[in-house]
């Protein structure tokens, strides 16, 4: 027992025996991809039996549900791997803690999602109710199950840039854990939407800001900050996080699966050439990407997220380890941007909802900044009679008032309220000149990509 403990945490302080050698036999794309789904990085903070038992925190339940493993998915909207797994949904992991096994997270919690019956390898978790499944999950392992800041404001969201100025507040510059937290401004009502994985092969800059070099590899790394990783697990993991981003840039977007009425794509696609292309580029072989961070009086769009990641966590950012990372002699600091970056829209159909905080469920309100529905609800399922075709995104329904007192927390977080911070859903006006022919024109043409 003394043994295994003890084993258990030289794993943790980073003997080599946790880390799989690298199989040098391997390109980086496959060891990128062994490395990201089957293995964890953060060690496990939950119990081992925290899966099987979160049911019982769902209310009034008498007995475990028949088919735990879909109500599980259900209750989180989480989804099935598309790759061996176990008896787990994509994200959930068996990991190490300093007792032995326990439950974690990986990447795929928020970065796989589902459509149409199929699940996918970074496509964003547009169903992840995070507030819930951590809230849960804790208290299935006995504790209060309490977050130290809001994790998720409304379903399909996550205050995932507020993890990552909570945890870098409590490391050194060099990484080393510092007692008192630094004050980063940090902010949870960020409501952000999860990019997809398969467009950052066009990137120069990535994430919505454009705030960081998208060939930086210890970026990556911040998702991994548990206050119980120690400096030299950074450092003895950049490797295989450069293996990880290998296989990132190796994904494709998906193909849309229905119908596409290619007469009327073609119509579409000169009006997208002439209004949309200088910011989100042309498609096909010869691609274009231009890059363009589109200053916020000009985008329009909810400024939170742009306020919410503070310039003191940049500085804080750029003294530590991961601000001295380097590609050959050109330093990969974290930088200031004036506005959200126009992502490039290759399986945008997939996508939904749109804009950095998920605030628009189709591309047709997209393209119509003054029709957008302003408090809304959805299944959170994922299948095809929950996704509009002609609207291309997810069907809603339109509400007349907001949630109210009467609601429980996890009730309230399926209603996206537009009135609420970090939700906002004006901006980006350039459709709004279309007429609704046009419109359908260029939906069908976006359908192509
Ligand atoms: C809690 C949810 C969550 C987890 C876990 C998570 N991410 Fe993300 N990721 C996000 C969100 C949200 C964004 C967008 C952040 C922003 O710009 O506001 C993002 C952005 C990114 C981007 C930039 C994409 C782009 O095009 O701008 C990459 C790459 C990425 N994550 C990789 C990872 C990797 C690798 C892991 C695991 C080590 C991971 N993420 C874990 C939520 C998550
Ligand atoms: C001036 C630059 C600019 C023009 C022109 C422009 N866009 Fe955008 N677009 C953006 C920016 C910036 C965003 C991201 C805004 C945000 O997330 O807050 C965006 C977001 C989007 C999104 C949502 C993407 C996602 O994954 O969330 C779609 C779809 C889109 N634009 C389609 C179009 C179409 C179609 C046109 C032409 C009618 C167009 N855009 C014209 C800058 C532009």
């Amino acid at each position: 027992m003394i043994r295994t403990r003890l084993m258990t945490l030289a794993l943790l302080l980073g003997a080599d025996c946790a880390t799989a050698q690298a199989d040098t036999t391997q390109s980086p794309v496959e060891r990128g991809k062994t490395a990201l789904l089957t293995r964890d990085y953060n060690p496990a903070t939950w119990r081992p039996n925290a899966y099987d038992d979160a049911w019982k925190h769902w209310g009034d339940l008498k007995e475990k549900p028949k088919d735990y493993a879909r109500a599980f998915m259900d209750r989180y909207g989480l989804h099935p791997a598309p790759y061996d797994n176990g008896r787990f949904p994509m994200g959930v992991r068996e990991g190490t803690t300093f007792l032995g096994k326990g439950m974690t997270v990986d990447c795929m919690i928020c970065h796989g999602g589902s459509i149409n019956g199929k699940s996918y390898v970074g496509l964003g978790n547009s169903t992840f109710d995070i507030q819930a499944f951590y809230e849960e999950m804790g208290r299935a392992s006995g504790g209060k199950g309490k977050t130290p800041f809001v994790f998720g404001n409304v379903r399909g969201t996550s205050e995932a840039g507020a993890m990552a100025v909570f945890l870098l507040s409590y490391r050194q510059p060099d990484l080393s854990i510092r007692l008192n937290r630094l004050d980063l401004g940090l902010r949870d009502d960020m409501c952000e939407d999860v990019p997809a994985w398969w467009l950052l092969k066009k990137k120069k800059t990535m994430y919505h800001t454009g705030g960081s070099d998208a060939r930086s590899v210890r970026s990556l790394m911040q998702f991994m900050l548990s206050p119980l990783n120690l400096r030299e697990t950074f450092v003895k993991e950049e490797a295989t996080f450069a293996d990880i981003q290998a296989y990132l840039l190796s994904l494709e977007a998906p193909k849309y699966p229905f119908p596409i009425d290619r007469e009327l794509a073609s119509a579409g696609t000169s009006l997208f050439e002439s209004t949309c292309a200088r910011c989100h580029g042309t498609y096909g072989d010869k691609w274009t990407y231009p890059n363009k961070i589109v200053p916020l009086d000009v985008i329009g769009t909810d400024r939170r997220r742009f306020d919410g990641i503070s310039r003191a966590f940049g500085e804080h950012y750029n003294k530590s380890w991961f601000g001295e990372e380097k590609r050959g002699n050109q330093p990969l600091k974290a930088m200031t941007s004036d506005g959200y970056q126009a992502p490039p829209l290759d399986g945008v159909w997939a996508t939904a909802p749109y804009f950095h905080n998920g605030s628009a469920p189709t591309v047709h309100d997209v393209l119509n900044s003054k029709n957008r529905p302003k408090i809304f609800t959805r299944s959170y399922r994922t299948d095809a009679e929950d996704y509009d075709q002609i609207k291309l995104g997810w069907k809603v329904r339109v509400l007349d008032k907001g949630a109210d007192a009467s609601m429980s927390p996890y009730e309230s977080r399926k209603i996206y309220d537009t009135t609420l911070p970090g939700r906002g859903n004006a901006g980006h006006t350039f459709g709004d000149h279309f007429t609704d022919a046009e419109r359908r024109a260029v939906i069908e043409y976006l359908k192509t990509l």
